[in-house]
């Protein structure tokens, strides 16, 4: 089953044609980064007239690298929630004229879930993107390329078994939301964690405009973070109960400490603030707060693993979990019960192959999206969608299809 899958939500405009939910057979992102790094941040107004700049050349692209004519597309699936509203609507709009125009059954699906379905996108095959000549733009795919969880198979049951087991604890990463997800089968969500306040990237952005680093902030503060000390500047970790999480006291800590650092007053402007700070200063301060973020994302995890002890993977999903300091720290985390057993086993360096046996038996697998579908995408729309179709999820209307900017993934 092939379908192309459409995300405007935000500053990307993608397509792509995913068959079955896991094979890509194109992907297309043309990215408003260079626009909005003038402005340090997103403009809904202006990201929503790029969109309608590019979203038909994106389509005819996508189309076009996956070697499919529409008589080949068998749904078309579009990211209707969460968003900016300008964004959703130039998405959707685009989605229920062509599945009118061609006769296609349209899905609308919600783009948490779409961010947590790029862990089941097998990343083996060519990936197509298109060229800034053809837009004027640059294309955001990084040629990383990790080994992918899943294989492509033409029934739900195959796609399972190579796939992160259920259930799944999911932590959806992004500038929108952070929230850790139940996941007992294919499209079923319990939110069982949410950030009272910020996102966690939404706090990487803020944090890198005070630090001087461009926009998006993620990618800047953890290129900054390389060549500086985490243990310079000790930031608190806020006190949530449960396994909710709040990012603005920590933003707000990183700031007092530039101004403690740099000795000017609480009402010192903060904009002025980079001006006053030395690259080293700066790697240290991108490099604490980094650390410092990781280890509440990695904190909370351990423990709503603690109160879901039957979930058989861990998933790190949203643009976020591009973030190579966290990849990192959850896998030591959660490979801790095979350190456990290292520790007992006396005879264990003669024994590598008994030992990647219990690496698969006794640890728990976490799943990360390959770095190029972290951020936003239309293959990851094609994949949820897939499994939405597989779990019952029918048709909506395309004459009536609506957004939702702020609706919840439980919905
Ligand atoms: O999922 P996404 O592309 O869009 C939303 O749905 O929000 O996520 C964008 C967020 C931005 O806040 C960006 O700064 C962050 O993901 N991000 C990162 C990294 N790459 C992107 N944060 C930390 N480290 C990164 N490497
Ligand atoms: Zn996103």
């Amino acid at each position: 089953m092939k379908i192309l899958g459409i995300e405007t939500s935000c500053d990307e405009t993608a397509a792509a044609v995913v068959e079955n939910g896991v094979k890509i057979l194109s992907n297309v992102v043309v990215s408003q980064i260079d626009i909005f790094a003038e402005y340090g941040g997103v403009i809904p107004e202006i990201a929503a007239r790029s969109h309608l700049e590019v979203i038909l050349p994106v389509i005819d692209k996508a189309l076009s690298d996956a070697k499919c004519s529409w008589g080949d597309i068998d749904a078309i699936a579009v990211t209707h929630a969460p968003g900016l509203l300008g964004s959703l609507l130039i998405g959707t709009l685009t989605a229920r004229t062509l599945a009118i125009l061609h006769n296609k059954p349209l899905y609308a699906v919600h783009h948490l879930k779409s961010h947590v379905y790029a862990n089941w996108l097998n990343i083996d095959d060519d990936i197509h993107t298109c060229s800034r000549v053809a837009f004027d733009r640059p294309v955001v795919t990084s040629d990383q390329r990790l080994p992918s969880p899943c294989q492509t198979s033409d029934s739900l049951e195959a796609s399972v078994h190579h796939c992160p087991p259920f259930p799944i604890l999911a932590l959806v990463v992004s500038g929108g939301h952070t929230q850790i997800l139940y996941m007992p089968a294919h499209n079923q969500f319990e939110i069982v964690g949410t950030t009272q306040d910020d996102a966690v990237g939404e706090c990487f952005d803020k944090v890198a405009k005070i630090l001087g680093l461009p926009y998006p902030g993620g990618p800047a503060i953890a290129k900054a973070a390389i060549k500086g000390n985490a243990s310079k500047c000790k930031l608190p970790h806020p006190k949530v109960k449960g396994l909710d999480f709040s990012f603005s006291g920590l933003k707000t800590a990183v700031l007092r400490a530039i101004q403690k650092e740099t000795k000017v007053l609480i009402s010192y402007p903060s904009h002025k603030l980079k001006e006053l700070l030395t690259p080293r200063q700066v790697a240290d301060f991108a490099a604490s707060f980094q650390k410092t973020a990781v280890d509440i994302l990695r904190e909370k995890m351990e423990l709503a693993l603690k109160q879901y002890p039957n979930v058989q993977a861990l998933v790190v999903a949203g643009g976020v979990s591009a973030n190579a300091l966290l990849r990192e720290e959850m896998k030591k985390a959660f490979l801790k019960e095979l350190e456990n057993w290292q520790r007992e086993d006396k005879h264990l360096g003669s024994m590598a192959t008994k030992m990647e046996d219990k690496v698969q038996t006794k640890s728990l697998p976490v799943f990360f999206p390959a770095i190029q579908f972290s951020g936003d995408n239309g293959a990851m729309v094609g994949a949820a969608c897939y499994f939405e179709i597989q779990s019952g999820v029918k048709p909506t209307n395309p004459y009536t299809l609506n957004i939702y900017p702020r609706i919840s993934v439980e919905n």
